[in-house]
Order: C-alpha cells, then structure tokens, then sequence
C-alpha cells in the first residue's frame, strides 16, 4: 500500500484530472506527511490542521457536487463522512496525548482509503464536473 509520501511522489496516478481538486490534494497529502513528521504536543496541532483541512477539501466536493447535480453525491458525502468521523476521533486521542493509535492509522489506513477514493469516487467527480 503507498505512503502518502510515495502518493504526492508519483502524483499523477492520484490525479483526478481537475484542477483545483488536484491542488486541493497535493495540499492533503504534503499536509499528512508533514504531520507524520511532526513530534510531541506538535503532532496534536498538525492533527487538527488536517483534521480542518480535509473538512473544507470534502465540503468544497459536495457544494460541487450539489451545484452540478451529480448523482453518486449521497455515496460519495457518506464515504467522505465516515473519513471525518475517525479523524474526528483520532484527533481527540492526539490531543489527550494518546497519538500513537492516530499516528498509525494516518500512516496505513488514510492513504489506503484516499489512494481508493481518488481513484474512484474523485474521479468520477472530475469526468462529471469536466462535462458539466
Ligand atoms: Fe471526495
């Protein structure tokens, strides 16, 4: 399974083919190393910039999916859903000094999940949006 690090390296097999998603993304993925990268009480803060981040990278999808009428949106938002509610909670055990379990799920299973949502969900939003 790829690190975040080999995703943004070989960038263009995770491109959607939209422009601003794929800005939208890169500032995701150099986001999530750098917050493997970072130590201490700076790992919870870097948590929750991501945490803020990737709450406005999926609200900025659905408001386009909503002003295009796609129609996989409920799919989509639920799966986008699922992603916030274990950062949510994750980012609460960072912050109560309880980081390891986050560190872990944000260095296997979050590029897991994304490598599988660009590379369906996102782009199938790109090929709608291009359309539109
Ligand atoms: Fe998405």
């Amino acid at each position: 399974m790829p690190t975040a690090q080999e995703m943004l390296a070989a960038f263009d097999r995770y491109a959607v083919g939209h422009a601003d998603m794929d800005h939208t993304h890169r500032e995701f993925l150099l986001l999530c190393i750098e917050t493997l990268q970072a130590q201490g009480p700076a790992f919870a803060e870097q948590f929750v910039r991501l945490f803020e981040h990737t709450r406005a990278h999926f609200a900025e999808e659905e408001a386009r999916m909503q002003a295009s009428a796609f129609p996989a949106l409920l799919e989509h938002r639920a799966d986008h859903q699922r992603t916030l509610g274990d950062m949510d909670r994750f980012a609460q055990r960072a912050a109560a000094g309880r980081g390891s379990m986050a560190r872990a799920w944000l260095s296997e299973s979050l590029p897991q999940w994304f490598a599988l949502h660009a590379r369906t969900m996102d782009s199938a939003l790109a090929a709608h949006l291009t359309r539109t």
